[in-house]
C-alpha cells in the first residue's frame, strides 16, 4: 500500500480521466478565467452542477463576488486555450479567446459547450471552494463532436 501522502493522493486522482473545462466570471479586477478539470453533474432535480477552486485562484475570487459564472467546455481542438488559462491571472488575456453572450458572461470561443451558471450554495473543500451552481442556459457546438480530454497530467484525445 502507498503512503498517504498529498503526493500520492494527487497521483492516484490523475488515473480519473477527465475532460477539461475553462470557468469565466468577471469582478472588480476585471473579466478572469482558469482551467479546470473538477467539475461533475450534481443533480436533475433542480439542475445543479459543482466545480472546485483553489481560494488563491483570482477566478475563484470573482466568482465569490459576481455569484455567476461562465463554463466552457472544451473540444480536442483547444489543448492552446487549456494551457493559456492554466497560467497565473497576470499572465494571461481573455479577449482574444472570448465571446460574450447577451446576458454578459464570457465563453471560450469554439467551445463545445458554454453553460451560463448562477452559483447556489458555497461550501469550502480544504484549500478549495466547492461551488454548487443552476445552470441557466446552455449553448451546445454542433461543429465539434469531441472533447479535450486530461489524464495522469497529460492532455490527451479521443481515439
Ligand atoms: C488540466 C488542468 C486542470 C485544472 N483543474 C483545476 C481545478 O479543477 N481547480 C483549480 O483550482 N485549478 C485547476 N487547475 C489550475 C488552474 O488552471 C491554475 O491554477 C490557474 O492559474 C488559475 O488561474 P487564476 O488564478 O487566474 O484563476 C487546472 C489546471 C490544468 C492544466
Amino acid at each position: 500500500m502507498t503512503d498517504l501522502t498529498s503526493d500520492a493522493f494527487r497521483k492516484a486522482m490523475a488515473h480519473f480521466a477527465t475532460g477539461v473545462a475553462v470557468v469565466t466570471a468577471s469582478s472588480d479586477e476585471g473579466e478572469q478565467g482558469a482551467t479546470i478539470s473538477a467539475l461533475s453533474s450534481v443533480s436533475l432535480d433542480p439542475l445543479t452542477l459543482l466545480i472546485c477552486l483553489n481560494r488563491r485562484s483570482a477566478t475563484c475570487r470573482a466568482i465569490e463576488q459576481s455569484q455567476r459564472f461562465g463554463l466552457s467546455i472544451l473540444s480536442n481542438e483547444q489543448e492552446g486555450i487549456a494551457r493559456h488559462f492554466a497560467m497565473p491571472s497576470h499572465a494571461k488575456s481573455m479577449d482574444e479567446h472570448c465571446v460574450r453572450h447577451e446576458d454578459g458572461t464570457c465563453f471560450v470561443r469554439d467551445a463545445l459547450v458554454q453553460i451560463g451558471v448562477e452559483v447556489v450554495e458555497t461550501l469550502r473543500g480544504g484549500t478549495h471552494e466547492i461551488f454548487l451552481a443552476r445552470p441557466v442556459h446552455i449553448t451546445m457546438n454542433e461543429d465539434v463532436e469531441k472533447p479535450l480530454l486530461y489524464y495522469r497530467g497529460t492532455f490527451d484525445l479521443l481515439a
